[in-house]
């Protein structure tokens, strides 16, 4: 049985003008237990919209989000989520930001110390618990918030382009840092990036979104041992074909707009 299950999920928003924007048609897809997904698409195409809806943060106009078999409703909280901004409590100190969970879940102080150092160690923070988030560096801080989803044990993680912000020496050494974390921890994870090198270097599967209105409109296992290295040619074709994808669908955006403009004039 899949870990999740995403079943033809359809979103639309009201743009404002009485009429509605169709931002996802129909996605369907499944991710498997200890598998790292990543989903890759243009922006605006409905990534976060997507997650949000897989989170329970909002409703689908049409579909299904099943978790181990069982359909969840907006509202659940079996899904962590890593924000695309960084979204922690300025106020708590690294070890206070991370309990945050299993205080909400009344957690006894003994259980939530011994889980917080644990999943403190995994993500290696050791030494920082007590630095405030003005103190750390955004790598740190990813670390952190990812510490903050784990440590309540989530069916699923999901990451919202938590990378982006991230310089590239960074970002590649946090790539890294997430394999080992999910090693060690066997996560279910599910990531959305514009970053198709990202998407090769870390995931089992790659799915393409198209642009609005969205549908996955092609699936790459990736087919490499771990660890992997970034240019080797395995990677660097996997990379050529995904991006051969995108820049037809990109192509194919510009001339609908295009033709949008020229029926408006
Ligand atoms: N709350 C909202 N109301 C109206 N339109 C929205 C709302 N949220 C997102 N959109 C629109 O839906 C589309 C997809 O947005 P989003 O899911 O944020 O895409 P992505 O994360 O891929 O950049 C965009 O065109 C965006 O402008
Ligand atoms: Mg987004």
């Amino acid at each position: 049985m899949p870990k999740l299950s995403v079943r033809n999920l359809s979103k639309s928003y009201p743009n404002g003008d009485n009429e509605v924007v169709e931002v996802l048609d129909n996605i369907s897809f499944d991710v498997h237990e200890g598998e790292l997904l990543a989903i890759v698409g243009p922006s605006g195409c409905g990534k976060t919209t997507l997650l949000k809806i897989i989170a329970g943060l909002l409703e689908p106009d049409e579909g299904q989000v099943v978790i181990d078999g069982e359909e969840v409703q907006p509202g659940h909280n079996r899904v962590g989520y890593i924000f695309q901004q960084e979204s922690l409590f300025p106020w708590r100190s690294v070890r206070r930001n991370i309990q945050f969970g299993l205080e909400v879940a009344n957690i006894n102080s003994s259980e939530m110390k011994a889980r917080v150092d644990e999943i403190i160690e995994i993500v290696g923070m050791e030494g920082l618990e007590d630095n405030y988030p003005h103190e750390i560096s955004g790598g740190q801080a990813r670390k952190t918030e990812m510490a903050r989803s784990l440590v309540v044990s989530p069916d699923i993680l999901v990451a919202d382009e938590a990378l982006s912000n991230l310089d590239a020496q960074t970002r590649n050494h946090l790539q890294e840092e997430i394999l080992r974390i999910q090693e060690k921890t066997g996560s279910t994870i599910l990531f959305v990036s514009h970053n198709v090198d990202e998407a090769v270097f870390m995931s089992e599967r790659i799915l393409i979104m198209s642009n609005i209105p969205a549908k996955i409109i092609a699936e790459y296992e990736v087919d490499v041992p771990k660890p992997r290295i970034r240019t080797s040619p395995e990677c660097l074709l996997y990379r050529s074909d995904i991006l051969d994808v995108l820049k037809v669908e990109q192509e194919k955006a510009m001339s609908q707009s295009r033709q949008k403009q020229s029926v408006s004039i």
